[in-house]
C-alpha cells in the first residue's frame, strides 16, 4: 500500500515558554513561502495548544496535545481530557509516549482508554511504543512492541485515523539511533502487528520513528521502508532544525 504522505510531528514536551511561540510563528511563515507535501504538527504542553492553534489557524501546521485523561470531565485535579484539547483547537495527540509508561506508571490498558478518550472527542491519536535498551539487549525488541501493540489499541481504531511511533526507549533524547535495519526490522513488524490486530485496515496508519531524530539523520531515516514519518523532541523546539527534517522527508 503507497502511504505516501507523511507525518512529521514535534513534541515539545515540557518546553516552549516564550520562545516556543517565535518558533511556531517562524515554522509557519516558512513552510507558507516554501511549502511541504508532508503533514507537520507540533505538540506543545497543553497551556499553549489554545494559542499555538490560533496562530498556526489556516495554515498547514496541526496542534496536538502531549497526553489526555480517560474521562471526558470530572474531579481531577491537574489533569486533562481529549475534549478539553479539542475544543482548545488541538486535532492530534500523543499517547503512551514513555515518559508517560516510565513516569507515570502507564499501563497498555491506560493506554488503551486514553485511545478510546481521544476517538471519542475526534482526536487523532499518536500511540507511542517501543522497548528498552534491557529489552533489546535482551533480544526481545519484537516481542515488547507487539506486545505493546496488542495491549494499547482498541479494535475501535478500526477504520479510524491514527498513527503509531515506534520510539526505542534508549534512544530518546540520548543522540542515540538503531541502525536502519534495525528501524526497518521494528516496523516491518509493528505493520504486521497492526495487520493482525485490524485486519486490511491495519495497513493505513503512519508508523512514525522517534529517538534522536535530527537534521542530519532525518533524511536516511524518513527513506527506510514503512517509515511513515518522524516524532521529534529536542530538534522541534528550533523552527529551523525543525524545518530542516520536514524538508528531509
Ligand atoms: P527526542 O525525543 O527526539 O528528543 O529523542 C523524541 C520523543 O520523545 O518523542
Amino acid at each position: 500500500m503507497k502511504r505516501s504522505v507523511k507525518l512529521i510531528a514535534g513534541n515539545w514536551k515540557m518546553n516552549g515558554q516564550a520562545d516556543g511561540l517565535a518558533q511556531a510563528r517562524r515554522l509557519i511563515e516558512a513552510l507558507v513561502s516554501e511549502p511541504t507535501s508532508s503533514r507537520v504538527a507540533v505538540m506543545p504542553p497543553a497551556t499553549l495548544v489554545s494559542r499555538l492553534a490560533e496562530l498556526a489557524s489556516g495554515s498547514v501546521v496541526e496542534v496536538g496535545g502531549q497526553d489526555c485523561r480517560a474521562e471526558a470531565a470530572g474531579a481531577f485535579t491537574g489533569d486533562i481530557s481529549a475534549e478539553l484539547l479539542a475544543e482548545a483547537g488541538a486535532a492530534l495527540v500523543i499517547l503512551g509516549h514513555s515518559e508517560r509508561r516510565q513516569g507515570h506508571g502507564e499501563t497498555d490498558a491506560d493506554v488503551s482508554a486514553k485511545v478510546e478518550a481521544a476517538l471519542r472527542a475526534g482526536l487523532e491519536p499518536v500511540i507511542c511504543i517501543g522497548e528498552t535498551l534491557q529489552e533489546r539487549e535482551a533480544g526481545r525488541a519484537i516481542e515488547v512492541v507487539r506486545s505493546q501493540i496488542s495491549g494499547s489499541l482498541p479494535m475501535s481504531l478500526n477504520g479510524r485515523a491514527f498513527a503509531v511511533a515506534y520510539e526505542p526507549v534508549w534512544a530518546i533524547g540520548t543522540g542515540l539511533t538503531p541502525t536502519l535495519e534495525q528501524i526497518a526490522e521494528v516496523h516491518a513488524a509493528v505493520r504486521a502487528a497492526l495487520v493482525e490486530q485490524l485486519g486490511e485496515g491495519g495497513q493505513a496508519p503512519l508508523i512514525l520513528y522517534g529517538g534522536s531524530v535530527k537534521p542530519s539523520n532525518a533524511a536516511e531515516i524518513l527513506a527506510v521502508e514503512e517509515v511513515g514519518g518522524a516524532l521529534v523532541g529536542g530538534a522541534s523546539l528550533k523552527a529551523d532544525d525543525f524545518l530542516a527534517i520536514i524538508r528531509a522527508a
